[in-house]
This record gives structure tokens, sequence and C-alpha cells, in this order.
């Protein structure tokens, strides 16, 4: 399975910060937001990743990631010319694809929890149809809504609903089977003219192979897309990761514990962290002492 990390759009809600920065490289805590939907791909097992950005943004994420041979991983880029919908990022991708089964995680996504890797993997692993995952939120009206009915069935997702019937949102972070293209190529643009990924969705609910997981409250799903909600994600990220010494989002240790990267190579990427605290566990984390 490829997995697409799509990180266009306006960040409209963020200005004037993202005027003249992309959204998804602005800080979450101790790292660039990228960092956190790019861990998520890794822990599915996905290696082989195509990022998509603006024409002005694109190039600083070369610049950040370059071809991902320090996380052990395979990047490609694609420019999305405008922000026609998150479906798009299937036809952008389509050469690059070639007909294989993708994720989609949004740039601005962060998941975490236990047993992440384990769930995901799960998702990726299951060839027909598509996978996506449900989060009770407060603010459901800002997202696609999943109606379940009594014995936890699926009966529609409606995008962004005035007035929401349930309050599980549809986490961005997507599972589709090798006819994803073409099931993107089919749907037509919205009211707002956008590609949206609730049609893409729909079409597999309505033949029946779509899977939502719910995710408990083990697990925080955010976004950080408000000023607000970025400033939660990085209050997350800096809570947990200092009261464990556990990181939260970062790569090279994602590639170390997935094997993509041995010890030498995280030691090699530390040194070049040495100044933060993030290297400084990288290393702790290189020569065994965290487990
Ligand atoms: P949104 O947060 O819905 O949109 P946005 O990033 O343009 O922000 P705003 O509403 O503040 O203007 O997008 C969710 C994610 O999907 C985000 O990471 C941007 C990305 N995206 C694209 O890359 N291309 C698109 O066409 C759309 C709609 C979203």
């Amino acid at each position: 399975m490829k997995g697409i990390i799509l990180a266009g759009g306006s960040g409209s809600r963020l200005h004037p910060m993202t005027l003249a920065a992309s959204k998804q490289l602005l800080p979450v805590y101790d790292k660039p937001m990228v960092y956190y939907p790019l861990c998520t791909l890794m822990l599915a097992g996905i290696r082989d990743i195509l990022i998509i950005s603006t024409p002005e943004d694109l190039p600083q994420f070369r610049r950040l990631l370059g071809d991902g041979e320090r996380f052990g991983v395979h990047f490609a880029y694609a420019i999305q010319p405008s922000p026609d919908g998150i479906a798009q990022a299937f036809l952008i991708g389509r050469d690059w694809l070639g007909g294989e089964a993708c994720a989609l995680a949004l740039g601005d996504n962060l998941i975490h929890g236990d047993h992440l890797s384990a769930l995901l993997r799960q998702a990726a692993a299951n060839p027909a149809g598509a996978s996506v995952f449900a989060y009770q939120v407060r603010d459901p009206e800002r997202y696609g809504v999943v109606l379940f009915d009594e014995a936890g069935g699926v009966l529609d997702i409606i995008e962004k609903p005035a007035s929401p019937a349930s309050n599980w949102a549809v986490t961005g972070l997507y599972f589709y089977d090798a006819r994803v293209t073409e099931i993107a190529a089919s749907i037509k643009p919205s009211a707002r003219g956008e590609l949206e990924i609730t049609d893409l969705n729909r079409v597999y609910l309505r033949e029946g192979t779509l899977r939502v997981e719910r995710l408990s409250r083990g697990y925080a799903w955010l976004d950080a897309g408000t000023p607000d909600s970025l400033i939660q994600a990085a209050t997350y990220v800096q809570t947990i990761q200092s009261r464990t010494g556990m990181l939260v989002g970062c790569p090279e240790e994602v590639a170390f514990r997935m094997g993509y990267i041995g010890a030498d190579e995280l030691r090699a990427h530390a040194g070049s962290l040495h100044k933060t605290e993030l290297g400084r566990i990288l290393h702790e984390l290189a020569e065994g002492q965290h487990r």
C-alpha cells in the first residue's frame, strides 16, 4: 500500500500566520506539523509516500523532507494547483499510484494512542473496500459526521451538517483499496466546488464496503487548523513528551522502531539535532536506554 499526505489548502483560518508559510510546516511544539501525519502513515507500515502541496509551498516540503532516506522511506512530490478538494489527491496521484491501494493522511491531523500501529496495520492490510476512523468531538459540524444505527452499523456520513445528528467525526486518515482513483474520478464537485472526501466515502458506503472504526477515548485525534487547535496540539505533544520522555510524531524514532533505519543511522540523526531535547531523546533511544 502507498500513502499520500495532503498538505495544501488555503489555511485561511490561520491567517495571517499562513499568508507566507504553509500551515503544515508550522510548528506543533517541537516539530513541523507534517511530521505527525507522516508518522501515522509510517506506523501503518507505508514507506512509499507522495506529498501534495501548493505550487508555492512544495519546495519547502522538499527542503524539509528530501527523498525520505533519513526516515527509511521514499518520498515523491506533486502540486495541487488550487484547493479543489481532498479527494482530488487521488487524481493528482493517479500515475504515481499506478493502480495500487492507498492511504491518505491530511497534513494537519495528529492521531496518537496505544496500539495505534496495530490498528493502522489492520486497516492497511484490508484488501477490499475502505477504512476510516471516527472520533467523538464537541464540534462535529466542522467535519464529516457519521450516523450509526442502534447496532453500530453506518447509516450515512454527512459533510459539515448544520445540525449534526451525532458527534462522531470522520478523522483525516483514510485507507482505500486499489479502485480509489477510478472512484475518485467518478465523483462530481460539490456545491462549494470541491471533490469531497465524504462523497468518495459514500460510494464505498453505498456498496457496503466502508468500515468505520470508532476510536475510543484512549486515543487523541487533533487537527491544527485553527489558532486554538494549533495550541492544543502543541500542548498535548509537550505534555506527553515531558511527562513520559516518549516522543510523539518523531519520524526518526518511528523509522527506528519499525526497523527502517538502524541504531547507527539513528545516532547520526540524533547528532544532527544535538542542540535539542529531541536529539537527546533520540540519542538515548539509539543507545538502548528507552524501551
Ligand atoms: P481544511 O482544513 O479543510 O482546509 P484548509 O487547510 O484550506 O484551511 P482553511 O479551512 O483554514 O482555509 O483542509 C484539511 C486538510 O486538507 C489540510 O491539511 C489542507 C488539506 N487540503 C488540501 O491540501 N487541498 C484541498 O483542496 C483541501 C480542501 C484541503
